[in-house]
This record gives structure tokens, C-alpha cells and sequence, in this order.
């Protein structure tokens, strides 16, 4: 019997920026209630939910200062309470974020902590007397004073983030009961933030894969989610497949799955995302190869072109305006016909692009400003101009800004001035519109999702081999996906020419799906998708 998760599809929704119903300019757990309808009509089974537990949002949520309670802009734990039974009348399971390798530097450990060198705190975090060359993630060094204890303190993201010493027993234990606490409370899911650097050893340098990480996470699960029903994905941005391997394998009682980001990471500059680098399309397609490939009959991929650390999808590898439609729907196509669990980013359902905004002060996040400070006015290694085109090619803001519900004003998110600018585009660019519209991206999504889960292909997109055909081509992303007897194609225009198809022997082959009306003269029109059906006899 398959795994629930081989054949649904998951909705990221940050809550932030979903739907305000209490009108503060913020979203909330009952705007999200408010929204059920519309994700149950998409036919998404679950909901991945980043962080909403009590933070000072300095890394918007990723900094929690208490793991057990909701932060009061989103709700209440009863509102969480409602928000689960509401949605599993639907169909529908809730997957939280927990964010493992750090806490805020408000959470009462950290508070207790930094006290002094005898608190029975302070071993939960990392601290030495002198700090060594490593950066964070976020830009600066990794390591920031703390003038009580007269220690420093590590923290690979921003210095509110301090990282927790998973060494340390006690820490363990009380985060699994932690974790079985929100077992208990209902949740059907985690999906674990940058959970690859947990086994670190910061004397040896090692911060992320480290030598414990896999006890570490068998132990976890033994103590808290220990069931194979309970859907996990770990964020691992260093994992190669042998790693992809060790976590989702079923065998090996880990994760369900996991997120990895070669895909990304493989076609940087290498100054990272802030440098700006055009898409290797060829290079692109090759890394899907090996992840599909690699993980077959192993482990379990997830499938995702955006989330909310990355650029709009459609802004990343389609075509965000004359094309807008059609590319949606063919990098959808694309994506969820692959084998893994496909996820949706809030907003992608109905193609909402990058911003364009040229100011550096209309951004909000942690990343961009810390990272600005470092490489563009400590480190001078990018100048203004560089930040900025990578910064709009690139930055986390583009997938953070409020859901376009309709053309009212702010979109009709909220009544009160959202948190963080809406994109200009609210006004051609919402639900209401994509919705009214037949061959919009929802309507289109909404039959591909069937297809890919309901229907007699099913069993085939979720467990059949994965073949890419003409992997050097530099338009056409074209796979199979086959069992011996039967074989449906792939074949995607990520460009905006006209391919002829006529060469590839594809007459009279039936067709499954189609982003466009026709494929008669088996020609793709620019960011024209076609699936197709092979019998072997
Ligand atoms: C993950 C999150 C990201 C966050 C970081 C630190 O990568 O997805 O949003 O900033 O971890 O928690």
C-alpha cells in the first residue's frame, strides 16, 4: 500500500501573508479557516505551515521564543485546535515547521543561559571564549559577545538565532517531548527546518551532515512522531543521494522525505543568489535527472519550484508577463509528474510574480539586510548595483508578499496596511480574476492534481521510473514515465519558440494533457505543454 503522502499534494502557506481576518495587517489561523474552501477545491491534502509559534519575528517565525504556544498576531492554540478539525473535515492535514538547530534569543533557555556560566541553561547552547573565522548564513560572523558571561555564543543565522547544542541529553529529551506534545495535540506532520545542521561539532568545523545527525534523528522519532503515517520532510540544502538515501529511505525510520536544493545551489554564482546568474536550463534538467534517478525505489523526493526562501517561480524559470499563464502551467506540468510529493507555494496557484521594487528600505527580511551589510558595505565584494539586480532576480521578500485575493485595496488581504508591501500587479494579477478565467492557472492546476492522484495514471506517476529524453536540448524539457506497458511523455516548451515535434514519432499518440486547445500539427507553441499516452501491445 502506498503512503498517503505518494499521492497528494501539499499546500506551503505563510500564514503572515495568507489572509487577515482581524484586519491588523497581518495574516492569521482564522483567515486561513476563512480559506479552507479554496484549497480543498484545488484538492490539496495537506498544509505545511511555516512558523507560528510565539517569536519576536525577527527571521519571521524561524525564531521561535516558545515552542509550545501560538504567537498571538496569528491566533490562539484553540484557534490551531480549530483550524485542524476544520481541515481534516476537509480532507486536509496540517504539517507545522519546527525549527530544531536554533531558538530565539528570547526563548526563556537562551534568557536563562546567558545568566551566567553555571546556569543549568547554558549547556544548551554553544559558547567559547574565543570565536573562530566561521560566518553565518545570514552574513557577519557566526559568533557574537556576550558581555555578562564573557563568552561568545554560535548561531549560524542571524545573532538572534542562537543555535542549540544538540550534545547536550537534556536539550534532546526535552525536545522530543516537546515534539510528542504536538503529536498529542493533533498535528499530522513536520516539516524541519535546516534540520541537516543539528549534528554539528563546531570544534572540528563541521556544522552541517555531522557525525551524529542520523542517531540523532532515529532518536527523535522514536520518542515523539514514531508512525509511519506521520508525514515528515527534512530541509537539507547540503544532502547528496546517498544522504537523500539515508533520510527517506522507509527502512530506515527517518523522514517520509526530504527538500533538497541542488537544483539551486548547483546553479549559483559563487557568491550565492545575490550575484546574479541566468538559469542553466541543460544543467537544471540534469540535476532533476540524477535526484529522480537517484531516489527511485530508495527514498522519496519532494517537488518544488518555489517556497518561501525562494523567488516567485514563474518569475525564476518562466515567463512572468506576456506568458505568465501558459508558463505556470508548464513548469506545474513539469514538476508534479515527476515521482515525490509536489508542493505549491501560497500564491503560485494563480501565478503571482517577483516585485519589482527598486528600493532597498521596502524589504523587510533578515537575509537581505544582514547579507547587504556584509557583501556590499563591510565586505565591498558586490557593489550596490549587483545587490540589487540579484536582489530582485533572488530575494525571499518576492514569495512574501500578501496574497492576491482580489483587486480591492491590499488586495483583499487585509482592511489595515499589510506588514510588508503588496506587488503592484494586485489589480490583474488575484484570485478573483484567475478563477473567473477557464483556462487560468487554478482550473488548469486543479485537473493536473486529479490526474496526477485520482486518476487510472496514478500508480504510474507515483512509483513508475523516470526517463528524461533530449537532455541537451535547451528548450524542450521532455520525460517519461514508464512501467513496460505503459509510458506517458512529458514533453514541456521553457521557452517562448515554436518547437516542432514532427521528428519524434509521436503520431497518433493520445493526449493526456495540454496546456494550449491544440497539438494537431505536433508543433509546441511558446510554453505549450503537452502529456501523451503510449501503448505498448
Ligand atoms: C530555513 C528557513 C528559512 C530560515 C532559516 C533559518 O532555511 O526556510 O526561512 O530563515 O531556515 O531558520
Amino acid at each position: 500500500m502506498d503512503k498517503w503522502w505518494k499521492k497528494t499534494v501539499v499546500y506551503e502557506l505563510y500564514p503572515q501573508s495568507f489572509k487577515d481576518s482581524n484586519n491588523d495587517g497581518v495574516g492569521d489561523l482564522k483567515g486561513i479557516i476563512e480559506k479552507l474552501d479554496y484549497l480543498q477545491d484545488l484538492g490539496v491534502g495537506a498544509i505545511w505551515m511555516t512558523p507560528i509559534y510565539t517569536s519576536p519575528l525577527v527571521d519571521n517565525g524561524y525564531d521561535i521564543a516558545d515552542y509550545q504556544n501560538i504567537n498571538e498576531i496569528y491566533g490562539s492554540l484553540a484557534d490551531l485546535k480549530n483550524l485542524i478539525k476544520a481541515a481534516e473535515a476537509k480532507q486536509i492535514k496540517i504539517i507545522m515547521d519546527l525549527v530544531l538547530n536554533h531558538t530565539s534569543d528570547q526563548h526563556n533557555w537562551f534568557l536563562q543561559a546567558k545568566t551566567s556560566k553555571a546556569n543549568p541553561y547554558r549547556d544548551y547552547y554553544i559558547w567559547r571564549d574565543q570565536p573562530d573565522e566561521k560566518k553565518s548564513i545570514f552574513g557577519g560572523s557566526a559568533w557574537t559577545y556576550d558581555s555578562t558571561t564573557k563568552q561568545y555564543y554560535f548561531h549560524q543565522f542571524a545573532k538572534e538565532q542562537p543555535d542549540l547544542n544538540w550534545e547536550n541529553p537534556k536539550l534532546r529529551s526535552e525536545i522530543s517531548a516537546m515534539i510528542k506534545w504536538w503529536v498529542d495535540f493533533g498535528v499530522k506532520g513536520f516539516r524541519l527546518d535546516v534540520i541537516d545542521l543539528i549534528g554539528k561539532e563546531v570544534d572540528k568545523k563541521i556544522y552541517s551532515n555531522g557525525p551524529n545527525l542520523h542517531q540523532f534523528i532515529k532518536d527523535l522519532r522514536a520518542e515523539s512522531w514514531n508512525s509511519a503515517e506521520f508525514l515528515t520532510v527534512g530541509e537539507c540544502w547540503g544532502a547528496s543521494i546517498d544522504d537523500g538515501i539515508k533520510y527517506s529511505n522507509e527502512k530506515n525510520d527517518e523522514f517520509s522525505m526530504i527538500f533538497q536544493f541542488e537544483q539551486i545551489t548547483e546553479l549559483q554564482s559563487e557568491l550565492g543568489k545575490y550575484l546574479y546568474k541566468e538559469i542553466d536550463f541543460i544543467a537544471l534538467k540534469k540535476v532533476y535527472k540524477k535526484w529522480q534517478q537517484g531516489l527511485h525505489g530508495l527514498g522519496w523526493n519532494s517537488l518544488y519550484l518555489g517556497n518561501h526562501d525562494l523567488p516567485r517561480m514563474i518569475s525564476k524559470y518562466g515567463n512572468d508577463q506576456e506568458f505568465r499563464v501558459a508558463s505556470s502551467k508548464t513548469l506545474f506540468t513539469t514538476l508534479f509528474l515527476m515521482e515525490g510529493t509536489p508542493f505549491i507555494y501560497q500564491g503560485d496557484e494563480i501565478g503571482m510574480t517577483n516585485t519589482n521594487w527598486e528600493n532597498i528600505t521596502d524589504y523587510q527580511d533578515v537575509e537581505i539586510k544582514n547579507t547587504y551589510q556584509d557583501l556590499v558595505l563591510d565586505e565591498k565584494k558586490l557593489t550596490h548595483e549587483e545587490f540589487m539586480q540579484g536582489l530582485k532576480a533572488n530575494g525571499r521578500d518576492h514569495a512574501r508578499t500578501p496574497m492576491q485575493w482580489d483587486g480591492s485595496e491590499n488586495a483583499g488581504f487585509s482592511n489595515a496596511k499589510p506588514w510588508i508591501k503588496v506587488n503592484e500587479n494586485y489589480q490583474t494579477i488575484n484570485v478573483e480574476n484567475d478563477l473567473k478565467n477557464p483556462s487560468g492557472i487554478y482550473n488548469y492546476l486543479k485537473t493536473l492534481i486529479n490526474f496526477r492522484n485520482k486518476s487510472e495514471y496514478a500508480d504510474l506517476i507515483a512509483n513508475s521510473l523516470y526517463v528524461p529524453t533530449l537532455i541537451d536540448d535547451s528548450y524542450l524539457f521532455a520525460y517519461a514515465r514508464t512501467n513496460g506497458q505503459k509510458t506517458i511523455k512529458i514533453l514541456a516548451n521553457w521557452s517562448e519558440k515554436e518547437l516542432d515535434l514532427s521528428v519524434l514519432n509521436l503520431q497518433g499518440l493520445e493526449v493526456l494533457l495540454n496546456t494550449h486547445d491544440s497539438f494537431a500539427d505536433l508543433k509546441l507553441k511558446a510554453w505549450q505543454t503537452v502529456v501523451l499516452l503510449e501503448t505498448r501491445i
